[in-house]
């Protein structure tokens, strides 16, 4: 599998998720064999105009390469500069956001909004990948609604005017996160593109991955919410493609180790402050299955230091271990 000139192991990514993809996150879905890993989304003028705020979310860690780093913007100028800064601080890849549905994005003709623009699309494309020489990717959904489906189109634009693969949400702006994601849209974008297509969209399990390729044709996958909380999807994904073997799910002391080593990334990245905030949220996802994890949840929400919440989460494995041992 290459997109480019990037040569990777195999076709199953981490997806770029605003406040989730993390350096600490990147590297536990890396663990479990992800090829390859998207930064949260970063302003091209957060990077431009306010590098010292923002240089955080470039953080990186040579155990997560290759990093694809993913810009959201709407001045084709100000995405090359954001895009050049990024390549000096070591991105292996650049994504550009057109899916972003958020309306402090799209308002500013940033994220979706983008799928409405195919002019500005082909000058972003154009202008980012004069001043790059790695892999250029953009990321976008089906359109902006549903009477208004123009992803061949712009997959089209962005694939001429210099983008590696194009990576598509099989959901309308419109749609946020509601309903199904349309794959027949992304089965249309691969007939019609030349270049690497990822497929993105309600990929829960490795049955999914493998019929998410078939229905499709596409050449990679990307993996967002079914990552929270369960990264060893990554691997059963991996061997399910590879050879229609499919690895249980961790179990519960693999669970607790990922769990407190995440929080020990996160700690040492990003401080014990962000760290507690973040890990409330992972917690949730990493035990949502798992008996009695309301009360957990209600605990920790009050817990002010590493050292509490780490002994609350020994303390709620305890009792799980007794009672699945009964
Ligand atoms: C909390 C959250 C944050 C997200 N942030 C981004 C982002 O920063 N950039 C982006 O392109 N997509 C973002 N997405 C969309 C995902 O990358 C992905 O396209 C979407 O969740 C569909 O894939 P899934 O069904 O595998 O989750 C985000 C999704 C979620 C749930």
């Amino acid at each position: 599998m290459q997109i480019g000139s990037l040569k990777l192991d195999n076709p199953v990514f981490l997806a770029p998720m605003d406040g989730i993809t993390d350096l600490a996150f990147r590297l536990i879905a890396k663990q479990y064999g992800c090829a390859l890993v998207y930064s949260e989304m970063v302003s091209c003028h957060g990077l431009v105009h306010n590098f010292e705020v923002n240089r955080r979310y470039l953080l990186s860690h040579a155990d997560e390469k290759p990093l694809a780093v993913q810009l959201f913007g709407a001045d084709a100028d100000i995405m090359a500069k954001a895009a050049q800064i990024c390549v000096c601080s070591g991105a292996d890849l650049i994504d550009i956001n057109m899916g972003c549905p958020v309306k402090k994005v799209v308002r500013t003709g940033a994220g979706s909004a983008l799928m409405r623009t195919p002019k500005l699309v082909e000058e972003i494309v154009t202008k980012i990948r004069r001043v790059i020489n790695i892999p250029l990717t953009v990321k976008i959904r089906t359109g902006w609604y549903s009477e208004h489906i123009n992803a061949v189109k712009i997959a089209k634009i962005a694939a001429d005017a210099g983008a590696d693969a194009v990576c598509i949400h099989g959901r309308t702006r419109m749609q946020g996160f509601s309903g199904c994601a349309d794959w027949e849209i992304i089965a249309k974008v691969k007939f019609a593109l030349d270049c690497i297509v990822i497929g993105n969209g309600d990929i829960k399990t490795a049955y999914d991955a493998k019929r998410m390729m078939e229905q499709t044709g596409c050449d990679c996958l990307m993996i967002g919410r079914a990552a929270r909380g369960n990264p060893w999807i990554f691997a059963q994904i991996i061997k399910y493609l590879k050879n229609g073997e499919l690895p249980p799910p961790a179990g519960l002391a693999e669970r607790k180790a990922v769990l407190l080593k995440q929080f020990e990334l996160l700690n040492k990245y990003y401080g014990s402050h962000i760290s507690l905030l973040h890990i409330r949220k992972h917690l949730i996802w990493y035990t949502q299955s798992l008996p009695y994890s309301a009360r957990l949840r209600r605990l920790i929400a009050h817990l002010d230091t590493k050292e509490k919440l780490i002994q609350a989460v020994n303390e709620y494995w305890v009792y799980l271990e007794e009672t699945v041992a009964k």
